[in-house]
């Protein structure tokens, strides 16, 4: 259930945001770009029903998108990859999962939560762009396991095979796509060679 996107566009892009001198606009730029490759695959797995359209010329067998689609990032820094995925899924509603993690014990703690009514047939994409140990990921998953859905995909930029591990281990239900499977987590939880703190880089802090 986890697809590594592959090519070399979007290997470019993974690049260019690792990068230490990567200026906070350009890194900004480059996870919005790296969202619109995982937001495609994404699209790929919604699901679908057949149905017909007319054309100035003939009917033609067409597919819609079965169902709604509610689009979590996880906050903060779950919000640099949110208007990549609105742009390829324009219907989407969005709700908002806030965790931070504590960098001592590596677990998340939750400060805010609002997502849109959901029901048997939603689609739920939780979009944040570290998987490091997954806890920020399972504890997303865990406040929707008593929400009414159909089916519920991750995207992350890179992820950690511990990460990984943790979240197929725990949900093996769950597709994931990730831009890169990076090599390890280190002894502080942070994904090498990884990109340093996202959220940070997203948005100006240290
Ligand atoms: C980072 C990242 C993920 C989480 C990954 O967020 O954006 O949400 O940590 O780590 P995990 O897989 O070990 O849970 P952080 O808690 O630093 O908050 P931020 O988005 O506000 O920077």
């Amino acid at each position: 259930m986890v697809t590594v996107l592959t090519g070399t566009g979007l290997a470019a892009e993974v690049a260019a945001i690792r990068q230490t001198s990567t200026s906070m606009q350009d890194f900004r730029t480059g996870v919005h770009r790296i969202g619109i490759h995982l937001a495609v695959e994404a699209s790929k797995h919604l699901p679908g029903r057949s149905t017909t359209v007319q054309t100035p010329l003939a009917p033609a067998e067409a597919t819609m998108v079965d169902g709604d689609v509610i689009l979590l990032p996880v906050l903060r820094a779950g919000l640099g990859l949110l208007d990549a995925f609105l742009q390829v899924m324009p219907y989407a509603s969005v709700g908002f999962a806030g965790l931070r993690r504590n960098e001592e014990t590596l677990e998340p703690t939750e400060y805010y939560r609002r997502f849109p009514d959901s029901t048997s047939n939603t689609t739920f994409i939780i979009i944040d762009p570290m998987l490091a140990t997954a806890g920020s990921m399972i504890a997303t998953l865990s406040m929707l396991k008593d929400l009414p859905h159909r089916s519920i995909m991750a995207a992350c930029l890179i992820a950690a095979p511990e990460g990984v591990e943790a979240l197929t281990a725990a949900h093996p239900d769950v597709p994931l796509f990730i831009a890169s499977l990076d090599d390890h987590l280190n002894e502080m939880g942070f994904i090498v060679p990884g990109l340093g703190d996202a959220g940070d880089r997203l948005f100006g802090t240290t």
